[in-house]
């Protein structure tokens, strides 16, 4: 008799529970939400990302450290400042970057399903170290998106381009892969015709930024696209340089789960205040609903 509990339908994979892969992580989580579909870890990526089942995470999105704050200059405010986004993002040499690269990218390709994907964000600081690290691990690159940010801060030296793009790349765990892509809901989303791989989105709105700063806070437009293309609902996301949880709060308005990793206490701090707006708000929204279909069916309040 055919083994019931053992069976996957074709074309399924077998699936990992949310709370089940939460249980196998040893470490205290640094936040859970309401909701039990959100959870924030205060630990170096590396740790939780090995005890993590292999095989169950649908997707993951990595913002990892650009190593571009070594005494640079950059345009802030209209103002010329020196470029120092923390320690983590000090560069000890393009060797050890790399084999940071391998070895975080490595662990990702683990615990990603057989059909998972991966979306890496970087400028030309680490942008070819992360795609030659794909390369080497077997990934098989899907695109390269190039982001546009429509309104960039000026170049103040005057002896280069402005930097106005950076790179984001898809990734599947490797050539076997059959990867999803919700290829009608993109191209709906641009005008019924195909989306292109140039994404013109602007830099974090000031809205985005009421709960604190994140000095590479990415644009939450940007994560809810990458999420709609590459995600079902209800899919496992992971980010294991989360900061302040742009892929978190993406991830929750859009009915997926999330789980989040960072070594800084105080850009989790700002995760959580951005999480809790998000349920807030989602629950405000709730009971205004309910309230309409109350009048609508006449029912007094
Ligand atoms: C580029 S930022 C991510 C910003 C994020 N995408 C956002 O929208 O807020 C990189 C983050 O990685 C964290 N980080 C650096 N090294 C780490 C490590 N080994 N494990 C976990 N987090 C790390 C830093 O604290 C920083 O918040």
């Amino acid at each position: 008799m055919l083994e019931y509990k053992n069976y996957i339908f074709p074309g399924f994979e077998m699936r990992h529970s949310y709370q089940k892969i939460i249980a196998k992580i040893p470490n205290e989580p640094f936040y859970t939400n309401k909701d039990n579909n959100c959870t924030l870890f205060k630990a170096n990526c590396l740790d939780v990302m090995l005890v993590i089942p292999p095989r169950s995470i649908d997707m993951i999105f990595a913002d990892p450290p650009y190593f571009l704050s070594n005494g640079g200059m950059s345009c802030h405010a209209g103002r010329r400042v020196s470029v120092n986004k923390g320690d983590w993002d000090k560069s000890k040499g393009i060797e050890e970057t790399h084999k940071f690269n391998l070895e975080w990218l490595k662990k990702c390709q683990d615990i990603l399903t057989d059909n998972g994907t991966i979306w890496v964000s970087g400028t030309s600081h680490v942008i070819y170290s992360i795609g030659f690290a794909m390369q080497q691990l077997g990934f098989k690159i899907l695109n390269d998106i190039a982001w546009f940010k429509i309104n960039p801060p000026p170049n103040l030296s005057c002896r280069y381009f402005t930097h106005a793009t950076e790179t984001v790349l898809w990734a599947a765990k490797n050539k076997m892969s059959r990867h999803y892509f919700n290829y009608t809901l993109m191209r709906s989303m641009n005008n019924n015709k195909q989306m292109q791989s140039l994404w013109s989105i602007t830099a974090p709105k000031p809205e985005e930024k009421v709960f604190g700063k994140h000095p590479t806070q990415k644009p939450l437009a940007l994560l809810e696209r990458i999420i709609l293309a590459s995600t079902r609902e209800r899919d496992i996301v992971l980010d294991p340089f989360t900061g302040s949880s742009t892929t978190g709060v993406a991830a929750y308005k859009l009915g997926r789960y999330f789980i989040g990793i960072d070594n800084n206490k105080e850009y989790l701090d700002k995760s959580i205040r951005r999480l809790n707006a998000e349920a807030k708000s989602r629950r405000f929204v709730k009971q205004e609903i309910k309230k309409v279909e109350r009048e609508l069916a006449g029912v007094s309040p």
